[in-house]
């Protein structure tokens, strides 16, 4: 196990209402702005739960955050709350929203190129805090330091990360999720199994304790991910489902640990340059990554298939039946696993991907810091 220091401020209320414990949390003096997306918020009774908690509050919004929130957009959001003085930010919705939440609370105190906080290329000083209410279980964003913005004018999806942007407090309540299309749900499921994956899924470390709260949130995931896509109103399945998706990235699961994200570095330029949800590019990558990386990764594959999926044999089999088993499931919960399945050609994915890791000075990947952007166009040829 390596050294590590750890320190999580997000204060979590769990549980049906939850939204009321704002009108206490918040202070009474505070200029509030409420982000949202694009009107899921009205749908599911978030709003409404909202108005009645900052009734008291002076409180204004901005709405029109899309997936995969875009640089262009956030600074509108952060102009208005410069003009609006505003010092309190309330984000209301999905891995986006929260993300452009962070982005807009580094932004408007920030003096300089906003842009440059993207991608950790400039010092931000301070940041204005942060209320999340999560909708889509799925990022983890509700209760950590980091952020995805993209900006298509450039081609950049690019993250940063900033211990200044923990959101000081997390709404989670399940019901907020049942209006959840199907294809959100398969997409919050297959990405915190691969946030745990990327955490977990490297070499044997001797780090025990977090190695079996992986696997016990990967398990907890296979067992609810199929109920949780049939019963959309089962408030049990939802609640563990929102648990489990938090606590993959909440920052426990990879102490001390070797951690991989390279799926998510070929994942996000898939996104870019495709426009594919970001769970659907993990689902193509990953089983690929792993049958190009099987030798490496073969001692932890075989641990995750024994322990997760209850299979036995030798390392080498029990290692390729993890991978069929984990490709399996990812269709289930409705992502493809082939390139071919979006009508995308992998020879040109593969090339534009390369090019884009090349671009954005991403040559090392991986647990080893070895997979090169040709590794990369050979994984995702192999995805077609
Ligand atoms: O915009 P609205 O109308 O709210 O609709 C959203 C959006 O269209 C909808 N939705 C959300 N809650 C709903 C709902 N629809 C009905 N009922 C509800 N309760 O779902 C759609 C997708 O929302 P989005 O926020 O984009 O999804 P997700 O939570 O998967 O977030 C994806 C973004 O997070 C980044 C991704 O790269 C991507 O940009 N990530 C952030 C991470 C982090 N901060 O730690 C880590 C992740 O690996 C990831 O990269
Ligand atoms: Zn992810």
């Amino acid at each position: 196990m390596h050294a590590f220091s750890f320190h999580n401020p997000c204060q979590i209320e769990f549980g049906q209402g939850q939204i009321a414990k704002l009108t206490q949390l918040i202070p009474i003096n505070a200029r509030v702005l409420v982000l949202y997306g694009g009107g899921s918020i009205k749908r599911n009774g978030a709003y409404e739960q909202l108005q009645t908690a900052l009734s008291g509050h002076d409180w204004l919004e901005f709405s029109g955050i899309e997936p995969n929130p875009e640089y262009e957009t956030l600074m509108k959001a952060v102009e208005y709350a410069r003009v609006e003085q505003r010092n309190f930010i309330v984000a209301v919705g999905g891995g986006s929203v929260i993300d452009g939440a962070k982005f807009v609370a580094a932004a408007v105190p920030h003096e300089g190129d906003c842009w440059l906080i993207i991608g950790n290329r400039t010092q931000i000083k301070s940041a204005l805090p942060i209320a999340a209410v999560l909708t889509l279980p799925a990022t983890g964003s509700e209760s950590n330091f980091a952020s995805v913005i993209s900006r298509r004018e450039t081609q950049d999806k690019l993250s940063f990360k900033n211990p200044l942007v923990f959101p000081k407090y997390a709404i989670l309540d399940p019901s907020l999720t049942f209006s959840l299309p199907t294809r959100q749900i398969g997409n919050g499921v297959v990405d915190a199994f691969v946030h745990t994956i990327e955490q977990y899924l490297t070499y044997p470390n001797e780090a025990r304790v977090q190695d079996r709260f992986a696997e016990g949130i990967l398990q907890t995931l296979i067992e609810i991910g199929p109920i949780t896509l049939a019963e959309p109103n089962n408030y049990d399945a939802r609640a563990n489902l929102m648990w489990a998706a938090n606590q993959a990235l909440y920052g426990m699961v990879g102490l001390g640990q070797p951690q991989d994200w390279a799926t998510h570095a070929i994942g996000h330029e898939l996104t870019m340059l495709f426009g594919l949800d970001h769970a659907r590019t993990l689902a193509i990558v990953l089983p690929a990554l792993w049958r190009y990386r099987f030798a490496a990764k073969q001692a932890k594959l075989a641990q995750y298939g024994r322990r997760v999926w209850g299979l036995t044999g030798s390392d080498n089999t029990v290692a390729q039946h993890a991978i069929d088993n984990t490709s399996a499931y990812f269709q289930q919960m409705g992502l493809a696993t082939t390139l071919s399945a979006y009508a995308i050609d992998a020879q040109t994915a593969a090339d534009n991907v390369a090019a884009q890791l090349i671009r954005h000075n991403r040559l090392k990947l991986g647990e080893n810091q070895d997979l090169s952007p040709e590794d990369c166009r050979a994984i995702l040829i192999t995805a077609a």
